[in-house]
């Protein structure tokens, strides 16, 4: 797949149609006597050249949106062995892989015996919402060595836990230790859990059996792949606890995102005695007569074992090329590492995330330490490719093959990294392990074509595809996404000072460098307005007439209202800021990547300092009609959804209806005075001077009489009093950003607050205010909503702080643990 990739040199000029055509046309030679056929034949020959040439040059830029920015793989995403291994698969409840591209994947899956299903058997196996836990996730996980996580199921608690061990070349030893506690006093539970083992496509995995002290029994799964050689799973050869079942059976999957239907595939079912009842036991066994899918890509090893509530089960994995050691990780052993681990964890999350001197007790500590956990045990690895497509294909084509480290919003709902979340999400990280949010942040930028663009959305290989409905997979080089990597990138350039940066950093940074300025630069070209120094997020659809509003996906505020017409003369204040935000850390990199090039450096702020120009975002952006900054377009606000009779176009058909958009004013171009996040841009990226009026307008509306963004959880995302508050988009779409409470933005809020108090300026006390009391709402409701429900959310409620959208949501909305730290 690789070889069919073309690989060209950056440096080729882009108007390449003309330059070869030049030289397909040869000068008259001297002796050569111009006859009216040579004319037919030049004509001709031109024709074709121009058409041999156009489909040359179409080729080539249909090329483009699949060609890497320059080669990079092992260079980039070098492999820091102690973290070889890790929880790298979010998406299931329990797992990890290694940072490889087929990679071996170990597992957890688990069923209450003795229920008589009448459905579906719930097995779980990935984070689904619909299992409806009643919490789950990790409670300490420091993004390496260690992770302790809770699952709450309605009746008992499994807890997983993991300690690494670093050893020889291949990422070292492991073990898992799986507890299960009852939560139900009465009845006695009996649970299942399947272990498992799986290739990707390469390596090899076989079991062994052995007399244990329970007669013939799994003791050892032993194996060999590329990365890490040759290896060991232990199983215990006694079990404790009551009853200790167990059942092992060697099976084929189609891939890693079948595992659970392969577990299904080989599931049988005997009638049981319970409390004199007739109950059914599930188990693994070879089932003959249904036979592997014909197109095989995994070996899959279960094992399952079946005990009475409580239990502890240990499963060890020691690498081959750890040859010295000592003694086996487990039992006390086991014990006392993790607990070590755990230690220097606590100490480490007190030093970098002083909550106690912040006032906070230990229950909103233990809340801030499981936020970060999340974020960090949400750390997945992926390898595969996108599909994308440009204005030069009918069909979406392959991007290459590559890594992905990223963090993820949410381990059920949203297990695959998003470009503009990803910013949020390194902010925290990047506090937590810089080195980590490094490596996350290359990783990303690996994903930059030769277009200078960054696909937003990245699902890579098998298991992420099969959690997103394909009409979502195909990715368009038009659209941005809000570029907050430089977020995270400054807020890590501010954590050093530039006169004693480490050798370490001021490598990252260059690394990072042409590929940021590639980046920027396809911002700053294919994102810009047609007024100079505007922007406008590309990406909207103008004819279509379900949308109240034409959603703008590409900004990250999916259906924030825009211009209700779509238009190239529209300018976005987001977008802007954005890129005032982004040429600033340009610059700053710039200074410590080329100090010789002063004017390398110098072009950035430039830019900076006319896109933070308040007089210019003033007459660009600023409705002194309503008092607020706003995006400028082809709008009225008269749009309504109505239910329509449409006539068949099936002759001798009933009429159809449907919900269409109607407009009862014609649209003008005018500024279109939402009030709500997008109004606040100016001041959450801090691009307004400290004593300008439009900040103190800002502050003074934030909490007016009317509290139409302030709530007692934060700050809602649109105007209580908007035409669009709460509506619907179309039918089928819930509103989304149209009054919702979002802790990225809520973050950005406060962070701007904290920094118009501690500048000089008239409204500094203003801004101290409510700098207070905005961090103090946002804190109290995610701590109280977690306590309530063992989630964090992806949105709040505006009337009643109630968490809502998908859970966990422990992407952006983690940045908690910053605001409760006082970090920004
Ligand atoms: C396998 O085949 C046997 C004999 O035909 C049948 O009784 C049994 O139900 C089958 N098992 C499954 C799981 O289909
Ligand atoms: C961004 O684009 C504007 C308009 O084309 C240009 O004048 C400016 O120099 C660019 N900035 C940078 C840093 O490339
Ligand atoms: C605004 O949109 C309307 C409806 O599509 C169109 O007729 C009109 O020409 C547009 N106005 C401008 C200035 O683009």
């Amino acid at each position: 797949m690789a070889g069919v990739r073309k690989r060209i040199p950056n440096s080729r000029p882009g108007g390449s149609h003309l330059l070869l055509t030049n030289r397909t046309v040869n000068p008259p030679k001297k002796r050569f006597k111009l006859e009216a056929r040579h004319l037919v034949f030049l004509v001709v020959g031109l024709g074709v050249g121009f058409g041999v040439m156009s489909v040359i040059n179409s080729i080539w830029m249909s090329s483009r949106v699949y060609t890497p920015f320059e080669r990079q793989e092992d260079d980039l995403v070098k492999y820091d062995m102690s973290k070889f291994w890790g929880t790298y698969r979010p998406q299931v409840y329990m797992g990890m892989k290694t940072k490889s591209p087929q990679s071996l994947v170990t597992g957890l899956m688990w069923l209450q015996q003795y229920e008589n299903y009448r459905t579906d058997l719930p097995l779980r196996h990935t984070c689904e919402q619909g299992d409806k836990l009643l919490r789950y996730g990790w409670l300490a996980h420091d993004g390496g060595r260690f992770g302790i996580q809770d699952i709450v199921e309605r009746d008992f608690v499994l807890r997983t836990e993991f300690v690494k061990r670093d050893g020889g070349d291949n990422g070292g030893d492991w073990t898992w230790r799986i507890t299960g506690r009852s939560q139900n006093d009465g009845n006695p539970i009996a649970l299942s859990l399947f272990f498992y083992a799986a290739t990707d496509g390469q390596g090899s995995i076989a079991s062994v059996i052995s007399e244990g002290k329970n007669g013939k029994q799994l003791t050892e799964i032993q194996g060999e792949t590329m990365e890490l050689g040759k290896f060991v799973i232990k199983f215990p050869s006694e079990l404790s606890g009551k009853q200790g079942l167990y059942h092992t059976v060697t099976a084929k999957s189609e891939g890693l995102h079948k595992i659970k239907d392969t577990a299904l595939r080989k599931m049988q079912a005997t009638k049981a005695k319970r409390k004199n009842q007739d109950k059914l036991f599930y188990f693994l066994g070879d089932t003959p007569n249904r036979s592997d899918p014909p197109n095989t890509k995994s070996d899959v090893i279960f094992y399952q074992v079946t005990f009475e509530l409580p239990f502890e089960i240990e499963i060890v994995f020691e690498s081959t090329s750890f040859q010295n050691r000592r003694d086996t990780l487990a039992g006390p052993k086991f014990t006392s590492l993790l607990a070590s681990i755990k230690d220097k964890f606590d100490k480490k999350f007190e030093k970098k995330f002083p909550l106690k001197d912040k006032g906070y007790g230990p229950e909103e500590i233990q809340f801030a330490k499981a936020a970060l956990s999340n974020m960090l045990g949400g750390i997945g690895h992926f390898y595969g490719h996108s599909l994308v497509q440009s204005e030069y294909q009918n069909n979406p084509v392959k991007y290459w093959d590559s890594h992905l480290l990223t963090a993820v919003p949410s381990r059920s709902f949203f297990p695959r990294g998003f470009l503009w979340d990803e910013g949020f999400h390194q902010l925290l990280v990047s506090k937590w392990d810089r080195s980590l949010s490094e490596e996350i942040i290359q990783s990303w930028l690996g994903m930059v074509n030769i277009e200078g663009w960054i696909p937003r959305e990245q699902i890579l290989g098998d298991e992420a595809r099969s959690k997103v409905p394909s009409e979502f997979v195909v990715q368009h080089n038009t659209n941005a996404n809000p570029p907050t990597l430089f977020l995270a990138i400054e807020s890590i350039i501010e954590a050093f000072n530039v006169d004693t940066i480490t050798k370490k950093d001021r490598e990252f940074l260059k690394k990072i460098y042409p590929r940021l300025k590639a980046w920027y630069n396809w911002f700053n070209t294919t994102q810009a307005g047609k007024q100079p120094f505007t922007y406008r997020w590309r990406g909207r659809t103008a004819d279509s007439d379900t949308e109240l509003n034409p959603k703008t996906l590409t900004s990250g505020l999916d259906d924030y209202p825009r211009a209700s017409h779509p238009s190239d003369d529209e300018r976005h204040v987001d977008l802007r800021c954005w890129m005032a935000f982004a040429s600033d850390t340009m610059a700053k990199i710039a200074v410590v990547v080329h100090p010789e090039i002063p004017a390398e450096a110098e072009k950035y702020a430039a830019t900076h300092r006319l896109l933070t120009d308040n007089e210019l975002l003033k007459e660009l952006h600023w409705s002194s009609d309503m008092g607020l900054f706003s995006d400028y377009g082809n709008h009225t606000d008269r749009v309504f959804l109505v239910r329509r009779t449409f006539q068949n176009p099936q002759p001798g058909q009933p009429p159809t209806t449907r919900t269409v958009r109607v407009e009862k004013q014609t649209p003008k171009l005018q500024f279109v005075n939402s009030y709500g996040y997008v109004s606040l841009f100016p001041f959450l990226l801090q691009i307004l001077e400290p004593d300008s009026d439009q900040l103190n307008q800002i502050l003074q509306d934030m909490r007016g009489d009317d509290n139409l963004l302030w709530t007692h959880y934060g700050l809602r995302s649109l105007s209580k009093r908007d035409s669009m508050y709460m509506k619907r988009n179309t039918e089928h779409d819930p509103p989304y950003w149209r009054g919702q409470i979002w802790i990225n933005i809520n973050f950005l809020a406060v962070r701007a607050l904290k920094h118009y108090s501690t500048v000089d300026g008239p409204f500094a006390g203003q801004a101290q205010e409510l700098y207070k009391a905005l961090r103090k709402n946002l804190v109290q409701n995610l701590f109280e909503q977690y306590s309530k429900t063992g989630y964090l959310w992806e949105n709040y409620n505006d009337i009643n702080g109630k968490g809502q959208g998908s859970h966990p949501f422990t992407g952006w909305s983690a940045l908690v643990v910053l605001i409760m730290s006082e970090q920004y």
